[in-house]
């Protein structure tokens, strides 16, 4: 039976994380739906998603509800910004990516969740879509750049006073030779540098062994 996790939207059986579908009916990239009464599931995995695979590790500051207003920065197609697209059923979450074609299937997307709002644009650059989104109680990022620290930080403008900051830091992006353990410390330094102030970092082993998830307050 599929029931609530503590981490509101999200539900299990026990063994796999659900999210409840926003749009029944529709498999966004594959992934098994299972009905329970009059209800829609979407199996959300942690080989699938960092935000998942975080979720397995353990998120003590989980911070989406119901109506969430989320900035979501390198969304790619979107197959994690669907699941939080299904949490945040009453809020917003505006998806910028920079690749015209994995854009494409964000704006399909988009036009089928009433709640999301696809945006093309490089978010080293966030004057050009700041005004669109004002202010956020999440700002999530997974760009796997070089400097996804700095970009992270370019973008704090947005984050609403108790915002929370959820960085899916890739350590092959920043150096491909250092084992990730050190570049996680020398990454945790350029953001508390930049006034960050790194709640927790959670590596994502074994889903992920080269990223960590920085939880951070902007
Ligand atoms: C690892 S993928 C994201 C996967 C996605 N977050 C998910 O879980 O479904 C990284 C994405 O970031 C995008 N990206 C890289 N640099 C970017 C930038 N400067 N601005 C916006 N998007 C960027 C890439 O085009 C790519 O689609």
């Amino acid at each position: 039976m599929i029931r609530p996790t503590d981490y509101p939207g999200v539900h299990t059986d026990g063994k796999t994380l659900y999210t409840e579908n926003l749009v029944p009916g529709v498999s966004v990239y594959g992934e098994r739906l299972v009905r329970e009464g009059t209800r829609e599931f979407r199996v959300w995995s942690p080989r699938r998603s960092k935000l998942a695979a975080l979720l397995f590790k353990g998120f003590d500051q989980y911070p989406l509800v119901e109506d969430s207003r989320v900035l979501y920065l390198g969304s790619a197609t979107g197959t994690t910004a669907s699941h939080v697209s299904d949490i945040v059923a009453q809020g917003t979450l505006y998806c910028v990516e920079i690749a015209p074609k994995a854009f494409q299937k964000l704006l399909l997307l988009s036009e089928q969740r009433r709640n999301l709002v696809a945006i093309l644009a490089d978010a080293r650059h966030p004057d050009s879509y700041s005004s669109l989104v004002g202010e956020v109680d999440v700002l999530y990022q997974d760009v796997a750049q070089r400097d996804q620290a700095r970009i992270f930080m370019n973008n704090v403008g947005m984050a609403g006073p108790s915002a929370i900051g959820v960085l899916m830091l890739k350590s092959r992006s920043v150096d491909t030779a250092a084992p990730p353990a050190s570049v996680f410390r020398q990454e945790r330094r350029v953001l508390e540098d930049g006034g960050m102030r790194v709640i927790s970092v959670v590596p994502l082993g074994p889903y992920r062994g080269d990223h960590a998830a920085f939880i951070l307050r902007p």
